[in-house]
């Protein structure tokens, strides 16, 4: 039991990151070729990586729910399904994706150039329906100007609130992630006076400080994220990305969140979306739109490296 070994979920926020969702072509020779590169990923990853090795450079693959049945006999992870939506005060949609390749480092070109080993295996068996290049702004920053990441759990804190332990025990060591892909009126955002905008994060813009508790509005985003259950709060990872096109006027924010289970994911979204209580939603929203929204499955690196073709 010892010696399984998770996926790179918890690897450093780092400088630049590509996320691409793709959906899985028909037919067997598709899933056939979508099995030989889970074996194959740690050896590209570590030929592209060996070229900058302070780089970091890692690569989680994760698989959503119609995809697994298809590629996997065996049994099935015990909470995956499909990303549900949700239609509250706003609209989370659910969009189409199989395969999640997350692949982060301090540099884009080692991360365009795994994307590019990997696709080239895979481009008759995938069909790319989001690519996005994530990028740091000034000190981790979103678009919207606030510090993003403070609050993610570290060390031991970061495996519990990510990896399955033996709660599903085919799967111990894997995770769950839900991708969501936001733009911002950044306009609309710009009007609001800083001291609102830091209502509704719930922290100090400039020096990232979480407003004191009694400060709070009801809605602030970290007190409709927060869950508590049975007296302990539960946690996930985030590695959200700006991204943007400035030709495109968009400004985004790619969020990016695992756990040991979704559906601690899927209470901070309804809280956001519907409220908490219900028309207590989360103001970002009014001027953030998700525009993807998918849930997929991590497996071990230990499940990975067992899969034949
Ligand atoms: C905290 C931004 C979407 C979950 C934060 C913080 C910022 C932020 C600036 C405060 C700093 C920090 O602790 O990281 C955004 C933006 C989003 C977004 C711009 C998209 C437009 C989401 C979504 C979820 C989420 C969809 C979950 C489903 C959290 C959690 C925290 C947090 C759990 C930490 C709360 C705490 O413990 O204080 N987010 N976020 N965020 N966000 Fe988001």
């Amino acid at each position: 039991m010892g010696s399984i070994e998770s996926q790179p979920v918890a690897a450093r926020l780092s400088r630049s990151a590509i996320f691409i969702v793709a959906t899985l072509n028909e037919g067997e020779e598709s899933a056939r070729a979508v099995r030989a590169l889970c074996g194959d990923l740690p050896a590209l990853v570590r030929a592209v990586g060996f070229r900058d090795l302070d780089s970091g450079l890692s690569c989680v693959l994760g698989f959503g729910s119609q995809a697994w049945d298809r590629l996997f006999d065996g049994p099935r992870p015990k909470d995956l399904h499909p990303f549900r939506e949700i239609n509250g005060e706003h609209h989370a949609v659910s969009t189409p994706g199989d395969v999640l390749f997350h692949i982060r480092a301090t540099r884009m070109d080692l991360c365009f150039e795994l994307a590019t080993q990997i696709m080239s295996r895979l481009a008759a068996a995938l069909r790319v329906v989001d690519e996005t290049h994530g990028f740091k702004y000034f000190d981790d920053r979103d678009l919207i100007g606030f510090v993003d990441g403070t609050e993610n759990p570290v060390g031991e804190a970061c495996v519990d609130a990510a990896i399955i332990g033996d709660e599903d025990a085919a799967f111990t060591g894997g995770s769950y992630v839900i991708v969501q892909k936001y733009l911002h009126d950044l306009d609309k955002w710009n009007q609001i006076p800083t001291e609102k905008q830091e209502g509704i994060i719930g922290r100090k813009k400039l020096s990232d400080i979480e407003l004191d508790d009694a400060a709070k509005p009801p809605f602030a985003h970290n007190v409709l994220t927060t869950i508590v259950e049975n007296g302990k709060q539960l946690e996930i990872i985030r590695d959200n990305m700006p991204f943007g096109s400035v030709g495109k006027g968009e400004f985004g924010t790619y969020f990016i969140g695992y756990a040991r289970s979704p559906h601690r994911i899927e209470r901070m979204l309804e809280n956001m979306f519907i409220g908490n209580p219900p028309g207590n939603y989360d103001r970002l929203l009014d001027v953030s739109r998700a525009v993807t929204g998918s849930l997929f499955f991590v497996p071990s690196a230990t499940f990975l490296d067992s899969v034949e073709p």
